[in-house]
């Protein structure tokens, strides 16, 4: 039987932490009282112009294959979970490849599925893995939300931040990823969209992202609670077993109330939103990968990662680290 376990993690954060009182200092009709009360967001960080999505990816990868302790080359599988890719195509994936100085070697390719991309990312490399055609995967979350976002919106601008986090998945004898559940209902498109294109050398529609914040964050709260315990249940597992929550970091009130209906304590769960926003598909291995360096999160711990985002799509893992 062949599992897939990670090997190593990786992540990377652009510049300085931007603080909420720069925000305001900017000229965002915001306050730090606002934004801390109602998110727990005290920082994020924005990529200079010229940075890209592949850059903040290439530096996270850099790190979790010198965790991982592999060579680039080795790594046969490269996929990117992205809403914010450099360009159309190529994918961010192969521009990673190519800043990873290594060619033809296996499939790379991007996954888009906005915040839950990281989650959905990581389900498909272990399919991979465990069919036996891959045998060292890496798998990266990369945003760079500061570029769509509508920076007059308050009530969206001050939530997002851009980051990169990164895992190296290889095939291994023991577990590795348990269980996993993967889930999207399109008809929920309108509450959090970027319902903009590019036609004709001209951008079409509305290429700044849009969100009903209330009705986003209800239907946040039901899902993370619901795919936390469909992973758990197919493990035939409880959230006693689990030692570490880590869920996307949108919103601490969100990890709160989603930690309340699974009946774990916040001291069993990863947040690390206050520190970078809402990096969509990056922050979940931002914060994995920001645990396993402090020491929280060890060998042999068993962990839920779970995200949501547009869509709209939602999922989990659960895994053996
Ligand atoms: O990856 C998933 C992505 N998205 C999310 O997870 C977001 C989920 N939703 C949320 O986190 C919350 O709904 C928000 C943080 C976005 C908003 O919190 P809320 O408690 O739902 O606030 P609200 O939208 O109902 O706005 C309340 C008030 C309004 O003022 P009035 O009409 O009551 O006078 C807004 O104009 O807060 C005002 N407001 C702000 N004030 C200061 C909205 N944005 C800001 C701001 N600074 N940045």
């Amino acid at each position: 039987m062949i599992y897939a376990r990670i090997a190593g993690t990786g992540s990377y954060l652009p510049g300085q932490p931007v603080t909420n009182a720069d925000l305001v200092a900017r000229g965002i009709d915001t306050s730090d009282e606002w934004v801390v009360g109602r998110t727990g967001i005290h920082a994020r960080h924005l990529a200079e112009a010229g940075v890209s999505a592949s850059d903040l990816a290439y530096e996270a990868a850099l790190r979790a294959i010198d965790a991982a302790a592999v060579q680039a080359d080795e790594i046969d599988l490269i996929i990117v979970a992205t809403s914010t890719p450099d360009y159309i195509f190529p994918s961010t994936a192969a521009l990673l490849q190519s800043k990873l100085g290594v060619r033809n070697n296996g499939a790379a390719f991007d996954v888009q599925a906005v915040c839950s991309g990281f989650v959905y990312a990581l389900s498909i490399a272990e399919k991979f893995i465990r069919s036996g055609s891959h045998r060292k995967a890496l798998v990266v979350g990369s945003e760079i939300f500061s570029r769509i976002l509508d920076w007059s919106d308050r009530g969206t601008c001050v939530l997002f931040g851009d980051g990169a986090g990164a895992v190296v998945l290889e095939a291994a004898d023991e577990p590795g990823l348990l269980a996993s559940a993967l889930h999207a209902d399109g008809s929920y498109n309108p509450i959090l969209c970027v319902p903009g294109g590019v036609a004709g050398g001209a951008v079409t529609g509305d290429p700044f992202l849009r969100m009903d914040g209330q009705a986003v964050f209800k239907f946040a709260v039901r899902v993370l609670g619901e795919v936390a315990g469909e992973v758990l249940d197919e493990a035939g597992l409880t959230s006693e077993d689990v030692d570490w929550l880590i869920p996307h970091q949108a919103n601490v009130r969100i990890i709160q109330a989603t930690a309340k209906r699974l009946g774990l304590p916040m001291e069993r769960v990863i947040t690390t939103v206050g520190e970078h926003g809402n990096t969509s598909a990056a922050s979940i291995p931002l914060a994995l990968d920001k645990a396993v360096r402090d020491g929280r999160v060890q060998r042999g711990h068993r962990l839920v990662l779970e995200g949501v985002g547009g869509g709209f799509t939602w999922g989990a893992v659960l895994l053996a680290f």
